[in-house]
């Protein structure tokens, strides 16, 4: 109809990594069926003499990938071109993932520091090793409000003028790329929380039709790649995602080349969006792909092994939402180890969001991974069922509440069978809520997001006992109690 048929879909990307999969040799018994189909391989038409993916440097079998192989999906991770000198670094994103985005250096920034003067070799080493590892590329991304160059700031150039820049870069990057690249987030992080658009430049020099535009431009440079909009915080169903789903609905109605979403998922340990799954089934049901594209959970500091195992049963979650619906086709976590995770940097006093922790080792996130996928998971402490609720209870109760202020009370009680020592319990504020001062322990916010930390004589929380807290806070008109909560990283149910 209105599009080439240029989306592959799950059956199709795994055509196409079950080729490379089986080029490389490796076991027939993870390939399933799919290696039987033939689909050009993305990646074949590099205009710089690449390697072909059958040269690669992968040393053994049983990584994730493979395993995503025979699932029929990808797994993927964001690669910084300037660790591969680190063999550890290397080898397992080699070993562990069949697809590659580039952390940063095909942001605009990276590409066109200066106007009209493009710097490849950064992005060019990300497609060569995804190419040595008969990986597919993720090109991200072409036009985003952030990373931008200095030299493109509002202002500085007529509406005209910027239109015809916007142009040229996403022409001149998908040009270069086209053939390597399997899908490109072409516009990222359009919306607001709320729903409205991003105030960016983009938007304010060009108006609601960029984003048509820049779908256009992409694929009048590069007819292949199947053509996203990524985002965050659009994992559930609320206003943002909601957004994203009118407009690409309205999008594919105009004929508009849009062939896939890009769900973030920046998440926070306990806070996995309950309803994930049909999020992604009504995007798909537009005819649309979702991908998973930025994938951490991230935990307070430091890391326990309550927190991880509650992490690895959060993984276990946002795996099933994509593998249960036929047309979500992967999932990229944001980074190959904590070691290099952007998290810490950005989020202060998180950490840990990755599977694979800043050793190299596999975290039991990496074993619910590689279990969702159909592998044995963890050998040595088989993973239990996620604990869904079922290790605490939270009631919030509003105890008084005037124009711009409130109080709460909160009740947390253990419903699990073991005494917590040194518990926190944190949530999310959907309404812009701050907190002004605590009792019984101390409340901090970053951003919408809270932690609280009991005063000392009530950090011991035993099995089947309560803990009673509360605070004051400021509210700008709507005080919307949150709903997900979780103790040590584990979800509660709300009362
Ligand atoms: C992050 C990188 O991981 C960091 O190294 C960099 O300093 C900032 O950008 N959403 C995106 C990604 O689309 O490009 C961002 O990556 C993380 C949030």
């Amino acid at each position: 109809m209105n599009r080439t048929p240029v989306r592959r879909r799950r059956l199709s990307v795994a055509a196409a990594l079950g080729t490379l999969v089986a080029a490389l040799a490796l076991p027939v018994g993870l390939l399933g069926a799919s290696a039987q189909a033939g689909e050009n391989v993305p990646g074949q038409a590099g205009q710089n003499a690449r390697a072909q993916a059958g040269q690669n440097a992968r040393a053994q079998a049983g990584g994730l990938r493979d395993y995503a192989a025979a699932a029929g999906v990808h797994i993927g991770t964001a690669l910084s071109e300037g660790r591969l000198g680190e063999t550890a670094y290397a080898n397992t994103a080699a070993n562990e993932f069949n697809a590659i985005t580039a952390e940063n250096s095909m942001k605009w920034e990276s590409l066109e520091p200066t106007r009209g003067s493009y710097q490849w070799a950064g992005g060019d080493r990300v497609v060569q090793f995804a190419q040595d590892n008969g990986a597919i590329v993720r090109g991200h991304t072409l036009v985003w409000h952030s990373q931008t160059p200095p030299w493109l700031t509002p202002g500085a150039f007529s509406n005209a003028e910027l239109r015809t820049i916007v142009q040229n870069h996403v022409q001149t990057v998908a040009g270069r790329y086209a053939g390597d690249v399997y899908a490109w987030d072409v516009v990222n992080e359009p919306f607001n929380e709320d729903g409205t658009r991003r105030n960016s430049i983009f938007q304010q020099q060009l108006g609601d039709g960029y984003i048509a535009d820049a779908l256009r431009w992409a694929r009048a440079a590069d007819p292949n790649a199947a053509l996203y909009i990524n985002d965050y915080n659009i994992e559930g169903i609320n206003a943002k995602s909601n957004a994203m789903y009118n407009l690409a609905r309205d999008l594919l109605a105009q004929g508009v080349p849009l062939d896939g979403i890009g769900m973030q998922a920046h998440l926070i340990a306990g806070q996995v969006p309950s309803d994930f799954q049909a999020n992604i089934q009504r995007f798909v049901d537009l005819g649309l792909d979702v991908a998973i594209t930025e994938l951490d959970i991230r935990m307070q500091l430091p890391a326990t092994a309550d927190k991880l195992q509650a992490q690895a049963a959060d993984y276990t979650r946002v795996m099933n939402a994509c593998l249960n619906v036929d047309g979500c086709i992967g999932v990229t976590v944001w980074g190959v180890t904590d070691k290099y995770s952007w998290v810490p940097d950005v989020f202060s006093g998180y950490g840990a969001a990755l599977p694979i922790d800043e050793n190299y080792a596999f975290k039991p996130a990496y074993y619910a991974v590689q279990r969702t996928l159909g592998g044995p998971g963890n050998p040595t402490n088989p993973p239990t069922d996620p604990p869904v609720g079922n290790g605490c209870a939270v009631r919030y109760t509003v105890s008084n509440q005037w124009n711009t202020g409130f109080t709460t009370s909160v009740t947390v009680t253990n419903t699990g069978s073991q005494a917590l020592s040194n518990w926190t319990l944190t949530w999310t504020f959907p309404s812009g809520q701050r907190i002004t001062q605590a009792w019984n322990g101390t409340a901090t916010q970053n951003g919408a997001n809270v932690t609280f930390t009991p005063a000392s004589w009530a950090s011991t929380l035993p099995a089947g006992g309560t803990a009673n807290f509360g605070f004051n806070g400021s509210h700008t008109g709507t005080n919307t109690a949150p709903t997900q909560f979780a103790l040590n990283g584990v979800a509660c149910t709300t009362a």
